[in-house]
């Protein structure tokens, strides 16, 4: 049976796509070419040096380490900026509830997320309590859909994989959970999370109680 459930951040837990979308951006537009809404989609569950990657190619230019690491730097203090802004208000519909669910039930609670930037997002929107243990990006060195992240969510939970439910809105993310041995329940759409064993709009539309029956 269930013991313990993993959270993904960005996209599962609140909304910050948005963020890093006028960060990149505003990075494009300095490079001097457009980023559309359309293009930040390919960003999503993606690493920051792997989506500067992507951002470069949608302008065509091709540059050196050294100053891909710079504007890499450029677009997170511009990122960090709007995320200290953020508070309860940006938590996504459901998320909270079902957090406080978990609590109530016993589960084991873990985040695992790609992004360095997952302890100023969870002490600003009052998140943290709810996490027995947290891995973010300074802590893995593989990127998902590799199931590092999860592994050792679960390893430092001590709970084994198979007790694990993971909550993502990420193909990569649903891949790296399948990989970990892990159940998934996709946030989001079918079209796109097809790989998920259950996908659900948003965490307010799961019933935990319905997760404990298989
Ligand atoms: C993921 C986001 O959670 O974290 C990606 O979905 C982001 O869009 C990645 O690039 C890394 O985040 P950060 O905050 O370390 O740049
Ligand atoms: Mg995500």
């Amino acid at each position: 049976s269930i013991k313990a459930c993993l959270f993904d951040l960005d996209g599962v837990l609140v909304d910050t796509a948005k963020y890093h979308f006028l960060a990149w951006k505003r990075l494009a537009a300095e490079l001097g070419f457009e980023f559309t809404a359309q293009d930040n989609e390919k960003l999503k569950g993606v690493s920051r040096m792997a989506s500067l990657d992507i951002l470069l190619k949608v302008g065509g230019l091709e540059l050196e380490d050294g100053v891909k690491r710079e504007l890499a730097e450029r677009k997170n203090g511009w990122y960090v900026e709007y995320i200290s802004k953020m508070d309860a208000a940006e938590i996504l519909p459901g998320a909270l509830g079902f957090l406080k669910q978990c609590r109530e039930l016993g589960l084991k609670t873990a985040l695992g997320s790609a992004s360095k930037n997952a302890p100023i997002i969870l002490r600003n929107t009052g998140l943290a309590p709810y996490f027995d243990v947290i891995i973010d990006g300074t802590r893995t060195s593989s990127a998902k859909p590799d199931p590092e992240v999860f592994l050792l969510g679960a390893e430092e939970l001590g709970v084994p994989p198979e007790a694990c439910v993971v909550f993502e809105d990420a193909e990569a993310g649903i891949e790296a959970a399948r990989r970990a041995g892990m159940r998934c329940v996709g946030i989001g759409s079918p079209d796109t999370l097809g790989a998920a064993d259950l996908v659900v709009p948003s965490l307010g539309d799961v019933s935990l109680n319905l997760l404990f029956q298989n």
